[in-house]
């Protein structure tokens, strides 16, 4: 029986959620990916902590870049996050040495994703991150390969659930911000640092990613406006919807005519009676418009362990049926023909 065998570095709500699903859902998985998944080895903080979940038999390293190299791994799978430190090193020494990544890492992704696409290239290993934007949405996939044919000319959406809780509770109670973020953390949708995703960087990491994927080319965060949802208040929303608008964190990009991408992540005001207007709670959604599919959108659960745990696991099982895609769009034949669908610019 042939055996997928993943080491996870971090388990925090994405993680558990992870190994939880792998065992709830294990013939699911199996019957879909043609082998079975195991979690072979794991790393994190605190290794007598109860998650709640089973890690008997689960070799811990206490050192997660150790699974860049560890035997008995065929795949990491990187939940540490952040865009620095350990989650790059141990992202950059995986591919280095070949071996496959999944990661839901944004932050890492959108400051590093170019040259991690190339290290993952040239030494023939897979970087795949469906998790790293709007949860279990397969934003990913919408904007790679359902849109592979089109010129995208917009890409965008409302990308972070919490915010998105926060504005929506706020407006529909009356409660004050501070006390629905702390309900937010609570679901386990926040950030292990809040304020990523209230001052908007957590979704214009995602954007950023997005964009990339679109136009081939990487956004430069400090061309981005990027503005968070601190300053939205009570009666903001009431006025919104007396004068027939949602206030919703929105971001969108473009590509100038000169090739450069325009991009911001704020408030706005949208019309009641859009489609995105009735995103949500802690509901993503993804907006595109294509030169030849027009205007398109999908929605769905864009944090918490469940969904994100399933995106994961999403990539998992494309590894498993070896239906992963180059990495960004490059094509191991012929690495000079990457344009215009490939972020590879570093
Ligand atoms: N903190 C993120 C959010 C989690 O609220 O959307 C998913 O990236």
């Amino acid at each position: 029986k042939r055996v997928l065998r993943l080491g996870i570095a971090g388990l925090g709500t994405v993680g558990v959620g992870v190994v939880q699903q792998l065992h709830e859902n294990r013939d699911a998985i199996y019957a879909r990916a043609g082998c079975a998944i195991e979690v072979a080895a794991v790393s994190a903080r605190d290794p007598g902590r109860n998650r709640g979940v089973d890690l008997s038999g689960i070799r811990w390293f206490a050192d997660a870049r150790s699974l860049a190299t560890a035997s008995g791994i065929d795949i990491v799978v990187e939940l540490i996050g952040g865009a620095e430190g350990v989650a790059r090193e141990l992202v950059e020494a995986a591919l280095s040495h070949g071996r496959d990544v999944i990661t839901a890492n944004k932050a890492l992704l959108a400051t590093h994703g170019a040259r991690l696409a190339r290290c993952a290239h040239d030494n023939g290993a897979a970087l795949l991150f469906e998790a790293s934007v709007a949860g279990g949405i397969p934003a990913i996939k919408f904007v790679r390969e359902g849109l592979a044919a089109d010129r995208l000319l917009r890409v965008g959406g409302i990308l972070n659930g919490t915010c998105n809780y926060i504005l929506t509770t706020m407006r529909d109670t009356g409660r004050d911000f501070a006390d629905v973020l702390a309900e937010a953390q609570a679901l386990g949708y926040a950030e292990a640092d809040p304020t990523t995703d209230v001052d908007g960087w957590d979704a214009a990491h995602k954007l950023a990613i997005l964009a990339a994927l679109a136009f081939g080319r990487p956004v430069a965060f400090d061309e981005m406006h990027v503005e968070g949802i601190r300053g939205v208040q009570a009666c903001d929303q009431h006025f919104a919807r007396e004068m027939g608008y949602r206030i919703k964190l929105l971001g969108m990009a473009r590509q100038l005519e000169d090739g450069r991408i325009e991009a911001f992540m704020r408030p706005c005001l949208i019309a009641q009676q859009t489609a995105l207007a009735h995103v949500e709670g802690v509901f993503n959604a993804v907006v595109t418009e294509g030169t030849f599919s027009g205007p398109m959108m999908i929605e769905g659960r864009g944090a918490g362990a469940g969904p994100t745990a399933s995106a994961v696991i999403a990539d998992v099982i494309d590894l498993a049926r070896g239906k992963a895609l180059p990495v960004w769009g490059v094509s191991p034949q012929s690495p000079a023909t990457c344009a215009p669908r490939a972020l590879l610019s570093g």
